[in-house]
């Protein structure tokens, strides 16, 4: 037929065959409306069944199809191929976390990191289910909306060259999530939250890059949210050394 192709140079990795990752090249078609995870799909559907990749919701939602196309991390459920065009377009799996095959990685990691902030409302001691429900204004609940649009995508872990470096680095995403709580009028947490983030692989362990910020797709700012974190855990130390212990 007439219609265009592009080149999809995949990276491939089948522990049970290959001695390391190498490249797989698939000529797909060149539509407007088809993201790369159409085209993957398409691969997975016509030519090689034996490609594996995760995708779920296909609308940016469920976080987990981020792939690094053509070296950046992305939602490839929202990156079109004609933005990508002539190609030959490069997917492959997020940098920085162990490949388990082909595009799919490790999310162990990830998930262990994530409780450690605590993110879950920690409510006043002398609360009790009794005094009925916790309201929210809608101000209030505008104060922490955008921090909880997260969907665990782990694009800011992929692009983050701290996290390459020194994976007991918490991470943008976990801090980001430590701050969704902190915002919350319903938590009482924040010190709690604050003496996990101040430990050595917490929030000094960034060097703000903002590489984080930049490839979220949910406009989240762990960035941010780690700035504002040191600055608290500087004045918290100032304090320490200004106020005695009974009336900080
Ligand atoms: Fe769910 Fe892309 S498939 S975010």
């Amino acid at each position: 037929g007439s219609e265009s192709s592009i080149g999809l140079r995949v990276s491939r990795y089948r522990p049970e065959s290959d001695p390391g990752p190498g490249w797989q090249e698939y000529d797909v078609p060149l539509r407007t409306e088809w993201t790369v995870l159409d085209a993957l799909n398409h691969v997975k559907n016509e030519l090689d069944p034996t490609l594996s990749f995760r995708w779920s919701c296909r609308m940016g939602i469920c976080g987990s199809c981020g792939m690094n196309v053509d070296g950046e991390p992305r939602l490839t459920c929202g990156t079109f191929l004609v933005d990508h065009a002539p190609g030959p377009i490069r997917v492959e799996p997020l940098a920085n976390f162990h490949v388990v095959r082909d595009l799919v990685i490790d999310m162990t990691d990830f998930m262990e990191k994530l409780p450690r902030v605590k993110p879950w409302i920690i409510r006043d001691e002398e609360q009790s289910v009794d005094d009925g429900e916790y309201l929210q204004t809608p101000e209030e609940l505008d104060a922490y909306k955008q921090f909880s649009m997260c969907i665990n995508c782990m694009l800011c872990y992929a692009a983050c060259p701290v996290y390459g470096l020194d994976p007991d680095f918490i991470g943008p995403a976990a801090i980001a999530l430590a701050e969704r709580y902190d915002l919350d009028s319903r938590d009482r947490g924040a010190r709690e939250r604050l003496d996990v983030l101040i430990e050595h692989e917490g929030v000094w362990g960034c060097t703000f890059v903002g590489e984080c910020t930049r490839v979220c797709p949910k406009h989240v700012d762990p960035a941010g949210a780690i700035q504002r974190y040191k600055l608290k855990a500087a004045k918290q130390s100032v304090m320490a050394v200004l106020l005695p212990r009974g009336a900080r």
